[in-house]
């Protein structure tokens, strides 16, 4: 008896440690879009070193996330994914992925209502990859490539631009281009020639030319390829702390179009290079909760050198 009140007790104080902060499923959805590269959009994750996370207690689930930005559970991928996060985010976080069924459950309900073979045995990567970048974003192609012809000295007609510091846009993924179109419009990124281009775009013209790029077909990349940029875009640098590109970037380097992951596949190298350097010194800076900004700053420049010759070569 004395055994079961203990833990009762137990219990009690930490739940109560844990409700001084509610969460919230639906904000927690929103927040949990960067944790789909690597743990699934339902918390189902494709890759085997990855744990799943749905149907996770949120108890422990909230102090994983604790220890990981503490440092005291320490995993190269997950310390600065927790570095950013708010109690409030936690919390968040952790009640929407404790309200997903989990993995059995899943490709039951799957299985019942013939729904797409999604995030079971296909894995959330190839479906995501795989789903054309069209069905992922409101656009009308037809009308893009109409709205495109001002884009065309740059970045060519059917957005394979042949000049090195212009980047490719053909075959980019169409919620990416969009999200950038509205970055510059914003002014949350920063570029004399690309705020003058968007400033008459609505939000309608920008969704239909995100369309017509995403659907064209990039030319496959030049130059000569670095098996040093190749280890460090698969393997990351534990000691510097650099996350494996491959996690977000995908295998092939073409992105992970749902979470709003660019290809960079074949795209030009000085544009590559400069994109890399600007998150470093923080001139770019549209990358929510400073994904890009936290890994660029670890590089050197030898290692911006041998990545961007590795992805600017990739077929
Ligand atoms: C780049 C890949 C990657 C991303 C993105 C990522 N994680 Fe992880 N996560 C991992 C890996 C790898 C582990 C396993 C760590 C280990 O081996 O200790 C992990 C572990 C966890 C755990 C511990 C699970 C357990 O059972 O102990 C939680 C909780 C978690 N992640 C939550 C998140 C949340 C929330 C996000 C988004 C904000 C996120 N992760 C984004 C790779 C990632
Ligand atoms: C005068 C040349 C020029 C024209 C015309 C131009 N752009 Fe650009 N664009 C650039 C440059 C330069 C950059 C790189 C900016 C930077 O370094 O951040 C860029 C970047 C972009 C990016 C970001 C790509 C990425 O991978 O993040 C998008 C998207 C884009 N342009 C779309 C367009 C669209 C759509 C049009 C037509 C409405 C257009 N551009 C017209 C020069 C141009
Ligand atoms: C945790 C996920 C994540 C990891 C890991 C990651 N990236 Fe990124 N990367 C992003 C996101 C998100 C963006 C786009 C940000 C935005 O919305 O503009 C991006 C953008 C980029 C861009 C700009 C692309 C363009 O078209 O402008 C480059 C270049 C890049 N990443 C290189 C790398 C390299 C090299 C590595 C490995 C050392 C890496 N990334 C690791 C998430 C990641």
């Amino acid at each position: 008896m004395k055994k079961i009140i203990f833990s009762l007790l137990l219990t009690v104080g930490a739940m109560s440690t844990a409700n001084a902060v509610e969460g919230n499923a639906e904000a927690g959805k929103n927040k949990a879009v960067m944790c789909a590269a690597c743990h699934g959009a339902t918390g189902i994750s494709a890759i085997p070193t990855y744990p799943d996370l749905a149907g996770q207690n949120a108890l422990y689930f909230v102090k994983q996330l604790v220890d990981f930005k503490s440092g005291a559970r320490t995993d190269m991928m997950m310390a600065p994914m927790a570095a950013n996060l708010s109690e409030q985010d936690m919390a968040d976080l952790a009640a929407f992925f404790a309200s997903q069924k989990r993995a059995s459950e899943q490709a039951v309900a799957a299985d019942d209502n013939t729904a797409p073979a999604a995030s079971t045995s296909a894995g959330n990567v190839d479906v995501v990859t795989s789903t054309p970048a069209k069905a992922l974003y409101a656009g009308n192609v037809k009308s893009g490539q109409e709205k495109s012809a001002m884009c065309a000295s740059c970045h060519g007609v059917d957005g394979n631009s042949p000049v090195a510091i212009y980047p490719k846009l053909a075959g980019q993924s169409a919620s990416y281009t969009a999200k950038q179109l509205a970055d510059f419009k914003s002014g949350e990124r920063k570029d004399p020639v690309m705020m003058g281009m968007v400033a008459a775009l609505s939000e309608q013209d920008m969704n239909d030319i995100a369309a017509y790029f995403a659907v064209q077909t990039p030319t496959v990349g030049i130059g000569e390829s670095s098996a040093l940029g190749h280890k460090l875009y698969f393997g990351g640098d534990a000691k510097k702390g650099i996350t494996a590109c491959v996690a977000c970037h995908g295998v092939q380097g073409k992105g992970m179009a749902q979470a709003g992951f660019p290809a960079l596949a074949g795209q030009n190298a000085d544009y590559l290079k400069k994109q890399i350097a600007s998150f470093r010194d923080g001139s770019r800076g549209n990358d929510s909760n400073n994904m890009m900004r936290d890994i660029a700053i670890k590089m050197s420049d030898s290692d911006i050198e041998e990545l961007v010759s590795y992805m600017s070569a990739l077929k």
